[in-house]
């Protein structure tokens, strides 16, 4: 199954736009709308985290690859000047992206659908690309990430939110939330990224381990999640990622918790710099 597939197949866009309109007439909020525009571990909190190393490189020109439905391209249009591209294969997440968007009366900004492996922009079009739980899904890394060097200014930053391989890779579950099976999930080591990320012509700067703090929301978020299978009521159904991942949703959470337990996977924020 293509990747775009996995991401389209299951998605309700349809209904869920009309019920954040009804709920929230006036606009959804950042907020509200994280459980379905926040799709990786650690949810709008991390996105606050990741946009904090931003915020100190002040960059003019963002491109976010694998923008989804849109949660942190919001985030940075609501809160900066800088002008900010997103690239997402799955076609329907950048229609449901803009869609969004104009429901909670941001600005919009550019969303455009191609490979990541293959970016339509010239050289040095960008100050600053952030990825945010999408090399996952990405077979050719060391391709993605020459593009990436293309594409960005010399000095430029790259900025990864990324779930890697963890030390017991053979331990994985499936599906999780960027893979109902093996052949759609692309992890490597930190050590074989560290590696691509150098031959790419990238230095690295910082690299923090987020794995325990992912662990610990995604155990929050599930005890979020019965208790609202509790107070379920058919007259105001739940916004949640159900209706972009389907009823698979549902083994998704427990098996991302059992990868981050059992050394499956971690999860990492990486700063590089692009070498001059
Ligand atoms: C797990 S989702 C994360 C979405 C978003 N970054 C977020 O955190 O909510 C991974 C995203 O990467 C996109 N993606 C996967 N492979 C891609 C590729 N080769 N080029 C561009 N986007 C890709 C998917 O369509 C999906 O939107």
């Amino acid at each position: 199954m293509d990747i775009d597939q996995h991401y389209s197949d299951h998605m309700e866009e349809t209904t869920l736009l009309d019920q954040l309109h009804q709920r929230y007439p006036e606009g959804p909020t950042l907020y509200q709308l994280a459980p379905i525009d926040q799709l990786h571990i650690g949810g709008i909190k991390a996105s606050e985290k990741l946009l904090q190393q931003l915020e100190l490189l002040q960059p003019g020109r963002i491109l976010e690859i694998g923008s989804g439905a849109g949660g942190l391209m919001r985030m940075i249009s609501s809160r900066s000047s800088a002008e900010i591209i997103g690239i997402d294969i799955t076609h329907r997440f950048n229609a449901l992206n803009s869609a969004i968007t104009q429901l909670a009366r941001i600005p919009a900004s550019p969303v455009i659908t191609c490979d990541a492996q293959q970016l339509p922009f010239a050289n040095n079009s960008f100050d600053c690309i952030i990825f945010q739980h999408s090399l996952l899904n990405i077979p050719d890394t060391a391709r993605c990430l020459q593009e990436c060097r293309r594409v960005l200014n010399n000095e430029g930053s790259l900025l990864l939110h990324e779930v890697l391989e963890g030390p017991a890779p053979l331990r994985m579950h499936y599906p999780v939330p960027w893979a109902r099976t093996a052949d759609q999930s692309h992890l490597i080591s930190y050590t074989a990224l560290y590696e691509l990320l150098q031959a790419s012509g990238f230095r690295l700067k910082r690299a923090e381990n987020w794995s325990e703090d992912a662990l610990q929301w995604r155990q929050r978020q599930a005890a979020k999640e019965k208790e609202n299978e509790k107070e379920k009521k058919p007259e105001a159904p739940q916004i949640s990622p159900s209706q972009i991942l389907g009823e698979d949703f549902n083994k998704m959470g427990p098996n991302v918790i059992a990868n981050l337990t059992e050394g499956a996977v971690e999860v990492w924020q990486l700063s590089c710099i692009a070498k001059g």
